[in-house]
């Protein structure tokens, strides 16, 4: 379920009301919702708040400082990543399947490829959208298209892509690129929306992708999602099969 949206003034009004519209809740001013999940809009953006969340800040994405800025100005010494993508003269075309908070669809695109990335949740996408439209950074997003759909039925119908990328949520306790923080607030939201996943499921329809490579993020010492893999690339938390 999509919690309601609270504004913070009279002027916030219209805008909570077309957002609320257009994904399917109500907007409202009333402060019997600030102790129960909700979207907040205000002068500084739309954010998610969960009162069971450690951090008792709301969640607001922010693409301009913080752990996403910080990735995107040092694009270049991510070696890992790049290593797996491979050299290519001409700029890529990468299905990143599991946006999130967008960290590695960015680096993609610094790296000068073009990225079409899926989110399956409304509320992430969503603030995925409205950190977009606050960030200084529009250039970087000309080639992104950012889509709201699960990877199983937008599979189906997508052809052209040189790179498949798949990083599904790790299970409790396992490292990743992500905060803490991050990844409780990401779990939260797929919780409030009754979300659950089956990533083995996602991989063996992925695979059904044609594209010349497949790249799965994986904790270092997960299991592999196939016996197939061509080749992986490894890092001290984390690592990257590549499917050819
Ligand atoms: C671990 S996070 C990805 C983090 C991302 N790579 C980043 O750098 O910010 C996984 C995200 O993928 C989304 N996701 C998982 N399975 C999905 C699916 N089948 N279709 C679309 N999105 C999915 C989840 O909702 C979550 O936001």
């Amino acid at each position: 379920m999509i919690p309601p949206i609270l504004y913070a003034s009279d002027k916030q009004k219209p805008f909570a009301d077309e957002l609320a519209n257009k994904i399917g809740t109500n907007s409202s001013s009333n402060i019997k919702f600030l102790d129960l999940p909700h979207l907040a809009l205000s002068e500084s953006g739309l954010s998610f708040f969960h009162p069971e969340a450690r951090s008792s800040k709301k969640f607001q994405i922010d693409f301009d400082s913080g752990s996403t800025h910080w990735r995107v100005k040092r694009a270049n010494h991510e070696k890992l990543i790049k290593k797996a993508l491979g050299k290519s003269e001409e700029p890529l075309n990468i299905l990143d399947c599991t946006a999130g908070l967008l960290q590695d669809t960015l680096l993609f695109l610094s790296l000068g490829h073009k990225v079409t990335a899926l989110e399956q949740s409304c509320i992430l996408f969503y603030l995925l959208q409205d950190g977009i439209s606050r960030s200084d950074k529009k250039s970087i997003f000309v080639n992104l298209d950012l889509i709201h759909d699960n990877v199983r039925s937008y599979a189906s119908m997508t052809e052209g892509f040189d790179i498949i990328y798949f990083d599904p949520m790790y299970s409790h306790g396992k490292k990743t690129a992500l905060s803490s923080g991050q990844l409780e607030y990401i779990a939260k939201i797929l919780e409030t929306e009754s979300i659950k996943n089956d990533p083995k499921q996602d991989f063996d329809v992925l695979q059904l992708i044609p594209a010349k490579k497949m790249i799965v993020k994986r904790p270092i010492k997960a299991d592999s999602f196939s016996s197939q893999i061509n080749y992986q690339v490894l890092g001290k938390t984390t690592r990257f099969d590549v499917y050819i």
